[in-house]
């Protein structure tokens, strides 16, 4: 999937997007911005709240690039073959057949196992005698990695790998086009698919290996690989940063953590709630392109145009949400787009949310004393736009 940058629009943008938005929203909510589409050329950015919801939901915003003949430089490989890029009626049957894994009845059943990852995790740090460790390598990758790969039934996955390969889908090197780390998880994921398909489990990927739906429906080889890639790529890049962008808010706001550890019971679900609206792990969404010309926020955007929708922007938005830049755990950000709305809305929230309460909870209750490493230097923030996060988080207890 071509990730649509605009980090050069803006200086100092990886470490504050923010100012960048505001300033924007500031003077309209949807803006033709320069190098942002995956060929360089601008693209359409939509900062308002109300805006950004309408474009998600417009019926000609659309996301299959590949039959719309977009981006010919660039080479589709199966990754692509996944519901994130495809329209109905192709986009309905392939979330049709995983839908029903992830409904919130069914992530429940997740739980036991989620706690004792954690569990697991968190005693490994506390048995650090240095008393200092890199949150994302201890607990925010380790977990939602596990959680997804036992989902899936692919708990030998070379994670070293494969997190080389999915960090560049998710965070390329800007104005670096290639898509050689697709093909790399293409082919990988290939072998890893004949494996399970010689040897079946009780897993989700053995499951949609054998599926056929009410009507007869299946997965081609193609579509199974880019569901196993959509599914394993979004199953943890995203909760990584939720966990680690609500460290590091906590962390840089003591009042607030101080109200969470005295009545987490009172408070923690609303808490990652304004964790994921004030400072969420997907900045914009993934591109969509106008189908036929399309009105929005009373801006044309012509057909043929690439658009990208700023959930960060939106989710920042004054009209929206009062004080946005303030960070309250009692907020109640009801609406927030983190993950995203309408036909593409995250088919993983009820699982992130318990993921990123149960690790965030645990590991208040596990480290009264955390805190940011003071030896830790400037923060190392993702590349590109499409992700918002640190690749380091050095804490010390
Ligand atoms: C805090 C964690 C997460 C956040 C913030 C997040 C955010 C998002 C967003 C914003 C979208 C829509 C993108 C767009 O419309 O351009 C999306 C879609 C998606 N997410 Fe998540 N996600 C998270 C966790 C997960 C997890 C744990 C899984 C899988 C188990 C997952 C699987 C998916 C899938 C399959 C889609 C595509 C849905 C579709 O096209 O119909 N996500 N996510």
């Amino acid at each position: 999937m071509p990730v649509v940058d605009i980090t050069s629009a803006a200086r100092n943008f990886d470490a504050d997007p923010y100012s960048y938005y505001a300033a924007l929203r500031a003077a309209g909510p949807v803006h033709r911005v320069g190098g942002g589409s995956p060929d360089e050329a601008p693209c359409w950015l939509v900062v308002g709240y109300e805006e950004a919801r309408q474009a998600l939901g417009h019926p000609a915003l659309r996301k299959d690039w590949r039959s719309a003949g977009l981006f010919p430089e660039i080479e589709a490989t199966a990754a692509n073959s996944n519901m994130l890029e495809a329209d109905p009626p192709q986009h309905t049957r392939l979330r049709r057949l995983v839908a029903r894994e992830f409904t919130a009845r069914r992530v429940e059943g997740l739980r036991p196992r989620v706690e004792g990852i954690t569990g697991e995790l968190l005693d490994a740090m506390a048995a650090r005698p240095e008393r200092s460790a890199d949150l994302i390598e201890e607990l925010a990758f380790p977990l939602p990695m596990t959680v997804i790969c036992e989902l899936l039934g692919v708990p030998d996955l070379d994670r070293d790998r494969f997190r080389v390969w999915s960090n560049a889908v998710v965070a390329p090197v800007p104005g670096v086009v290639g898509n050689e780390a697709h093909q790399q998880l293409s082919g990988y994921l290939a072998e890893l698919i004949a494996l399970k398909a010689g040897a079946p489990g009780e897993d989700l990927l053995s499951a949609l290996i054998r599926t056929r739906d009410e009507d007869g429906d299946s997965l081609s080889p193609d579509e199974l690989i880019g569901m196993a890639f959509l599914l394993l790529v979004a199953g943890h890049e995203t909760t990584v940063n939720l966990i680690s962008n609500g460290v590091r808010a906590l962390l840089a706001h003591p009042d607030q953590l101080a109200a969470l550890r005295a009545d987490p019971d009172g408070l923690f679900d609303g808490a990652v709630e304004e964790m994921l609206r004030y400072d969420g792990p997907v900045q914009n969404s993934t591109y969509r392109h106008a189908a036929t010309d399309v009105e929005i926020g009373g801006t044309l955007i012509p057909a043929g145009a690439v658009v990208l929708v700023s959930l960060a922007g939106a989710d920042r938005d004054p009209g929206r949400f009062a004080d946005p830049d303030v960070f309250d755990i009692r907020r109640a950000p009801q609406g927030h787009l983190a993950f995203g709305h309408g036909l593409h809305f995250c088919i993983g929230a009820p699982l992130a949310r318990m993921e990123g309460r149960i690790a965030l909870r645990r590991l208040l209750e596990r480290f009264p004393g955390l805190e940011t490493d003071p030896a830790a230097g400037p923060p190392q923030w993702l590349a590109g736009s499409l992700m918002r996060g640190v690749s380091r988080l050095p804490v010390r207890w």
